[in-house]
């Protein structure tokens, strides 16, 4: 089914995101027939361009970056019409004034209002004048089908990220606000609810009775690229930990929704970021590692350590690594550690939700039996390989009994056919539709700041001084394995 009218303007038109992620998943939901005739993508950059050079650009953006692969001439000559490129400065009025001219004149041919979507892809230092324009304009005011789309980071702080809310919130109603997390769109991740809540099989299990522990691992292989401007400021735990871990934990440990409704989700999510153990400043070192790495190699190739990549200072304390045992303390998980990692340089790259259950409560068989014995996991894949393998103990073909672990596996390569849609296409389409199911809320993001803020506070506070503490390649610092090791745990590592 079509959706409604839309204009949608894209602040930060010219930028990276647009000409990877959202142009390509705008035009593959066009494909789909998701998009009504009546579409205008207006894409505002500081950069002077022809809208025909700009279509150009994304065209090669799609045909790099799309899911499908190229794009069919047909296709795209039907989509491109609908995309315009300006150039502005994001204070100067005149933008605003000529979008309030183009919804009007869209309105009329519509007869009905239209979605107005402001997407904010742009450096974070805009948002609150970008939003305080709209406001003056009047271009905020249809609280139903005004919308504002906010890309990460959403502040650097507890302290920022509240001010910010109470910025937007003094412009914008709550469901006005489309806050990204971009995993939430992931296909595997939105999986996490229909397999816990759409089966009857695991959720009796799903508690501290039998789960011994759960490890969250958000691992890449990419290093700051051409990013270190701004990671050099962010660091592993606000660029990754504070937002896509801590939702991933949210849907591991959420209690079971009354309904689909967005406000339930979020609560639900929310109830898990308040049941969070705060962790002290003093405390800091038993709960948390951090890393940075040094120069490595990968795949044959020698690969500069952090402190020498562009734009990132040559003393930097910024943590490019960081690990934290968490506990949620409420009846479910009362306990039961929730181990969670991410970094860059590592030696794989994917992201990987590890239940493990508790062993037998009593062990029938001979010790020869189980040599090879390892505990039932289920493993979650969030990616690049997508699915769930489930590992238990079998009886190894033979003349004796011996016990070894085998995976039960559902791996979506297998299972579907039809192309996986991006996370992008998702979370646009509910933009589109107006549903806030997986958009983060201003509790939820302050909650999860208020979770992340000791860490962040004490590791600036003291920097690291034995930084860098991994080779480019490796699976993070000695301190990481520590951490989880020191619990008779060890992180799993996927196949
Ligand atoms: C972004 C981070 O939010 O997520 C990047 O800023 C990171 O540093 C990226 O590389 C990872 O996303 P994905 O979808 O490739 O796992």
């Amino acid at each position: 089914t079509k959706t409604k009218p839309t204009i949608i303007t894209i602040f930060g038109g010219s930028g990276d995101l647009t000409w990877r992620k959202l142009i390509p998943a705008l035009f593959n939901l066009n494909i789909d027939e998701w998009l009504n005739e009546q579409f205008k993508i207006i894409c505002i950059g500081r950069t002077e361009m022809e809208t025909s050079k700009f279509v150009e650009k994304l065209h090669d953006g799609v045909n790099q970056f799309s899911r499908r692969g190229k794009a069919q001439k047909k296709e795209w000559d039907a989509f491109a019409p609908f995309i315009e490129y300006r150039s502005g400065d994001f204070n100067n009025k005149t933008i605003y004034n000529d979008l309030k001219k183009d919804i009007q004149v869209f309105e009329k041919e519509a007869g009905e209002s239209i979605n107005k979507i402001y997407y904010l892809a742009v450096n974070p230092q805009f948002f609150e004048d970008i939003a305080e324009k709209l406001h003056e304009t009047g271009l905020a005011a249809d609280k139903e089908f005004a919308r504002l789309v906010i890309e990460k980071p959403f502040g650097t702080d507890l302290a920022t990220a509240k001010q910010l809310n109470e910025k937007l919130l003094s412009i914008f109603d709550e469901k006005q606000l489309y806050r990204i997390d971009h995993y939430l769109g992931k296909e595997t991740v939105q999986n996490i609810l229909a397999f816990r809540f759409a089966n009857a099989l695991f959720e009796p299990i799903w508690n501290r009775n039998f789960i011994d522990h759960v490890q969250i691992s958000v691992s890449e292989k990419i290093g700051v690229e051409d990013r270190g401007a701004y990671y050099d400021h962010s660091g592993a735990l606000r660029d990754m930990i504070q937002n896509h871990v801590m939702q991933l934990l949210c849907l591991i440990a959420m209690e079971p929704p009354v309904s689909f409704d967005a406000d339930e989700i979020r609560n639900k999510k929310a109830d898990v970021l308040h049941a969070i153990r705060k962790i002290n400043r003093e405390a800091v070192h038993e709960y948390a590692a951090r890393g940075q790495y040094g120069a490595g190699w990968q795949e044959g190739d020698q690969v500069p350590g952090y402190r020498t990549e562009k734009n990132v200072d040559p003393n930097s304390n910024t943590e490019t690594f960081a690990a934290i045992k968490f506990f949620v303390d409420n009846w479910r998980w009362s306990n039961v550690p929730f181990y969670v990692r991410s970094g860059k340089r590592m030696q794989q790259t994917n992201s990987v939700i590890t239940v493990q259950f508790k062993p037998v409560p009593h062990q029938s068989f001979p010790d020869e039996a189980i040599e090879n014995w390892q505990p039932n996991r289920m493993i979650i894949n969030i990616q690049p390989e997508m699915g769930i393998r489930i590992r238990f103990q079998a009886k190894k073909p033979g003349l004796k009994m011996q016990l070894s672990p085998v995976d039960m596996v559902f791996n979506y390569k297998d299972t579907y056919a039809a192309g996986i849609p991006e996370g992008y296409e998702t979370l646009l389409l509910d933009v589109i539709e107006g549903d806030a199911t997986l958009f983060m809320r201003a509790d939820q993001v302050e909650a999860a700041w208020e979770i992340i803020n000791p860490i962040l506070q004490t590791w600036t506070d003291n920097p690291s001084v034995n930084f860098p503490n991994y080779v480019a390649g490796t699976n993070g610092p000695e301190t990481a394995e520590a951490l989880i090791a020191r619990d008779g745990n060890n992180w799993t590592t996927v196949p």
